[in-house]
């Protein structure tokens, strides 16, 4: 099975109210790098796929139309750029791989080829591209970009994603470059060629500034669930980031996804399924309680609230209670009311329940599949079940606390993996970038 683990460069990474918890180092280590740098190292002793890093721009300012609730809670407020922080860690690193979550709404394509380009070369090929599309207007306000309608960002990624390519695939040769000190050539320029991309969205001409990097194209992720953020990930993504609800309902979202590969001409193994889920891990039952109660007593009604409407693109304070939630009309996310539905097919989601939801707070228990929750012997046959039922590759865990979360990952839970022969107990030496450890030794570049 795949392991990334989720982080986020913010001071209460996916909880919001753990920035109070004293013995969490997330609310001041998210700026420092010797925190990143102890968390990549303990993730690479473990052998972890991948350190995800999720990432917004601009500020959650949808919940009573103001940034107040978001700067109050710490959500994802402040926050740095994770993309410069990679470096750092793959300086402390020799096999961790790197995913970090970069806008095709908020950067221009050119400027993306470039960044990755870079990472790819400073981390010998362990980094991974997170596409998104963003669901935040605020950015858009700050002179980031147009924030379009939900399918129009994505046709523009599609777009986008052909340009990035274009770019790491096309311009350079493999041979290129020739560093020939007696003819005075470093790269041949016939070897070098411009793109000439003129699309609906974007006019590239190229060449790359960057010469080949170990994998060219980073590992694609992918993580909108909407009708047309899975068709962007049928067609795009190596391994995509779902967050289902439980293994039975989501069995057919995995195979759905995976036909939806097949008829856009692709192995639909060659797309790896990681299920988000949270995970609580104690050494007994009775610790991971504890983890649960902390959870509980940190949550922030309002900070969650802030969150969801930013998620959802829809104000939660500025509609009567009644109103079903699937007849406003909303540009953000549309995951999010998919994963209502799923949660409770028979039901019409109102304001007031979706406000009910969020607000409470939800113990996690051991029946509740979404959170990986109890002890390490619990959890690993919860995540067999979802490998068995649900037919994913793998999972994005999100350490709860965010800290100590991380050390019960790798000190209880990956043992427990490794016992059961579920998880590899050494990195394969053969596997030299993130994309072979996915898809196997010699598979180094994006397939076609
Ligand atoms: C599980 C999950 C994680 C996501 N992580 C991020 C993120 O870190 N940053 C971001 O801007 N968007 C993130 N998104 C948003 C989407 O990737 C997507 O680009 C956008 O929300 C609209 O697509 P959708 O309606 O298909 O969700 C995430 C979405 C999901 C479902």
């Amino acid at each position: 099975m795949h392991l990334n683990v989720f982080a986020e460069c913010s001071p209460s990474p996916q909880f919001v109210g753990f920035w109070r918890d004293s013995d969490d180092r997330s609310a001041t280590g998210y700026r420092s790098l010797e925190y990143w740098t102890s968390v990549a190292r303990k993730l690479e002793a473990a052998c972890v796929d991948a350190l995800f890093f999720a990432d917004i721009h601009g500020v959650y300012d949808v919940y009573r139309g103001s940034w107040e609730p978001a700067a109050r809670h710490a959500v994802q407020l402040p926050a740095i750029d994770p993309t410069l922080v990679i470096p750092a860690l793959a300086a402390a690193t020799e096999r961790l791989g790197f995913a970090v979550t970069y806008s095709t709404t908020y950067h221009p394509p050119y400027q993306c080829a470039r960044a990755f380009s870079t990472l790819d070369h400073l981390t010998g090929g362990r980094v991974a591209w997170n596409i998104v599309t963003s669901y935040l207007r605020s950015a858009a306000e700050n002179g980031l970009g147009e924030y379009l309608d939900h399918d129009l960002r994505y046709d523009r990624a599609d777009e986008y994603v052909e340009v990035a390519r274009a770019l790491w695939e096309r311009s350079w040769d493999e041979d290129a470059v020739v560093r020939d000190t007696e003819a005075d050539v470093f790269a041949v320029p016939e070897k070098v060629r411009a793109i000439d991309h003129k699309g609906d969205w974007f006019t590239v001409r190229g060449p790359h500034q960057c010469e080949p990097s170990p994998q060219r194209t980073p590992v694609l992720y992918q993580a909108g669930a909407s009708g047309r953020g899975t068709a962007f990930a049928a067609r795009h993504a190596e391994v995509v980031f779902l967050t289902m609800s439980d293994p039975q309902t989501g069995a057919p979202q995995v195979a759905e996804l995976r036909q939806r590969a097949e008829e856009a001409g692709r192995d639909p193994h060659a797309l790896k399924a990681m299920q988000g889920s949270m995970v609580m891990v104690g050494p007994t039952r009775a610790e991971a309680k504890a983890r649960a109660d902390l959870y509980n007593s940190l949550w922030s009604g309002e900070g969650q609230l802030a969150k969801w409407c930013g998620w959802m693109d829809i104000d939660l304070a500025a509609y009567p209670d009644e109103t079903p939630v699937e007849e406003i009309r909303a540009e953000g996310s549309h995951s999010f009311v998919k994963f209502l539905q799923r949660l409770g097919p028979e039901r019409t989601w109102t304001v007031a329940d979706v406000r009910y939801l969020v607000t409470r707070p939800r113990r996690p228990r051991r029946e509740a599949p979404v959170t990986l929750y109890g002890t390490p012997e619990q959890v690993a046959d919860r995540m067999e079940q979802w490998i068995e039922t649900a037919g994913v590759d793998g999972f994005n865990l999100i350490p709860c606390p965010p800290t100590g979360g991380i050390d019960d990952i790798c000190d209880l839970l990956v043992p427990e993996l490794q016992r059961r022969g579920l998880f590899r107990t050494a990195y394969d030496p053969a596997e030299t970038t993130l994309r072979e450890r996915y898809f196997g030794a010699g598979n180094r570049h994006y397939p076609g």
